[in-house]
């Protein structure tokens, strides 16, 4: 593995590290997503740059509760968080977002050591990682182009010592289909040493009207998002799928505890993709995306499956929204 040191006059970043994935990835999965019984697109190809600035539009949105009460909630226990990590923390953020959650979590800890970002846009996870090492010059502040369901080499990266705090907020973890949302945990289990812990969003049953507001909010946000990824596929993969035969729609599964998202047909229509043929019949759905909902109970259950071990719950105080910390099981 080659990092790429600081250069001369470069914000402060002590390292990037690109990892970034094979650009056929994108092709492949949208061709093998539509070619299924079930039409679906992995949802990690929302994050383009329009997507994320899509999905900052999203996280303002009166009905998304998600965001704003998970970063009350990260103020309330930032002394908590200050005595669980210690002095001196390594901070890893896999999929690292605007830098707003965790700002609120550096500033909460005691003398933190170092903050690693990781996204799979190397230009984004760059710019969001030299803007936290400008404000905070006396921590080590790497980054690393990198999709996190595939596997790194930490010990490849240059961290100093430290207990290793990986930040996983905003209930991304609910996106995962739940035998892959296991396999994400035991990959962060992975990461931990003993002492470490994994600090980690999970967003809690509620209202299904609550819920399906949150994710077809009136502002038309939300629909903006997915139909960004139409656009994604006409422009990238020369497609042909026509917009105006699409509407976005989402609902509550109370089976599979999920608010699902899909694209459906208005019409049929016959589209391709690279080449490759399909039709949508009136009525028939790509399906874009999950967001499971756990009850503290379900979410303590799936990370048991992992082999974590759940050390604290904190939840907001209309019960909202919760932030875990879980340690590797079987340690002190
Ligand atoms: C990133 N993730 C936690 C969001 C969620 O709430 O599931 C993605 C999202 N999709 C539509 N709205 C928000």
């Amino acid at each position: 593995m080659t990092v790429t040191p600081r250069s001369a006059g470069a914000p402060a970043l002590a390292f990037f590290k690109d990892l970034r994935p094979p650009a056929g990835d994108f092709r492949t999965d949208v061709l093998e997503g539509l070619a299924k019984p079930q039409k679906a697109i992995p949802p990690k190809y929302f994050y383009d740059a329009e997507g994320s600035r899509i999905f900052d539009r999203i996280t303002r949105a009166p009905e998304y509760y998600l965001t704003r009460t998970e970063l009350t909630l990260l103020d309330r226990i930032g002394p908590e968080l200050r005595a669980l990590a210690g002095s001196g923390a390594v901070v890893l953020e896999p999929g690292a977002g605007s830098g707003v959650k965790v700002r609120k979590l550096i500033d909460a800890l005691e003398a933190p050591a170092a903050y690693v970002g990781m996204d799979i846009s190397g230009d984004h996870v760059k710019a969001a990682c030299a803007d936290i090492a400008s404000d905070h010059q006396d921590m080590i502040i790497g980054a690393v182009c990198h999709d996190f369901t595939r596997p790194i080499d930490l010990d490849a990266l240059p961290l100093p010592p430290g207990r290793r705090v990986v930040f996983f907020p905003g209930s991304t973890i609910g996106n995962f289909e739940l035998i892959d949302a296991r396999a994400l945990l035991q990959t962060f289990r992975d990461w931990l040493r003993p002492g470490d812990g994994l600090l980690i969003g999970a967003d809690l049953r509620k209202d299904a009207r609550v819920l399906e507001a949150a994710y077809d909010d009136a502002d038309g946000a939300t629909a903006d998002f997915n139909f960004n990824l139409v656009r994604r596929i006409n422009t990238e993969l020369d497609g042909t799928l026509d917009p105006e035969g699409l509407r976005y729609k989402a609902f509550w599964n109370p089976y599979r505890s999920r608010m699902e998202m899909y694209l459906s047909a208005v019409r049929d229509q016959r589209f391709t993709v690279s080449g490759r043929a399909f039709q949508l019949r009136e009525h028939e759905t790509i399906h874009t995306e999950n967001s499971h909902k756990f009850t503290l109970d379900t979410f303590r259950d799936l990370s048991k499956s992992a082999g974590l071990a759940p050390k604290h719950a904190f939840t907001a105080p209309d019960g909202a929204f919760s932030i875990h910390w879980l340690e590797r099981a079987g340690e002190a």
